[in-house]
């Protein structure tokens, strides 16, 4: 790896890092105004050299620090798993609602799933890096799904992967699977919702 490189990658690093831990302040601060944790676990990774080199290839671009900066949009990948759909949009409002990222774009996979079946919210946001002089903005690919929406991908990821085409019975069993983790992705939002009131007479009574 050349050093033009090698200073991209700790850039990536960087941006990482920064991501997080803004992301733990702004989720702290609505614990605290609202009492309420909407995250069951999140997860960041960098992509790894190779895995960017063959994205690059696939595309049809070479390896240079100017094409993954143009072509590879999820270098920098932070997963959030909330607990109910409510929490995904949540999320959403207090990424949008920060200064601390530009909004680059968004596809809202909920309310459109892929043909595959895929779920989940995916907002690509630019990140403030500080260096000497100087402030770059790094791209960083958010995923936010519930814990079933992130149960379904991580078993079609492992169903499909390494697989040179797939079965009809694999796909359509897939997209059943998708049917009823949306199915309880709906009653867990009603039951959410029904707790919450509960909670809120329960507070009335008390008062
Ligand atoms: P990229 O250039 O790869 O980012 O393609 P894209 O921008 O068209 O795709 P998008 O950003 O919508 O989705 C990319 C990521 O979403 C993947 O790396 C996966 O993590 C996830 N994803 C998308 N589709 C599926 C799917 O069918 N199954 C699973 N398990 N994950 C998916
Ligand atoms: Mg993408």
């Amino acid at each position: 790896m050349d050093k033009e490189l090698k200073e991209l990658m700790l850039k990536f690093d960087f941006a990482k890092r920064r991501l997080e831990t803004e992301l733990q302040i702004l989720l702290e601060e609505f614990q605290f105004k609202n009492g309420y944790n909407p995250v069951e676990h999140t997860k960041s990774r960098i992509k790894s050299y190779d895995s960017i080199v063959k994205k690059l290839e696939r595309k049809g671009y070479e390896l240079t620090a100017d094409n993954i900066l143009r072509h590879v949009h999820d270098v920098v990948g932070l997963r959030i798993v909330c607990s109910f759909v409510s929490d995904v949009y949540d999320i959403i409002n207090i990424i949008k609602s920060s200064h601390q990222f530009i909004v680059k774009n968004e596809s809202d996979y909920i309310k459109n799933p892929k043909n595959s079946g895929y779920t989940s919210y995916h907002i690509n946001i630019l990140v403030p890096v500080h260096l000497e002089g100087k402030t770059e903005y790094i791209e960083a690919e958010v995923q936010i799904r519930t814990v079933a929406m992130d149960c379904w991908a991580s078993l079609d990821h492992k169903l499909r992967y390494k697989l040179n085409s797939i079965s009809d019975e694999l796909e359509n069993g897939m997209l059943q699977c998708a049917d009823k983790m949306i199915e309880i992705d709906k009653q867990m939002q009603q039951l959410c919702e029904l707790v919450r009131k509960e909670r809120e007479s329960n507070k009335e009574e008390v008062l």
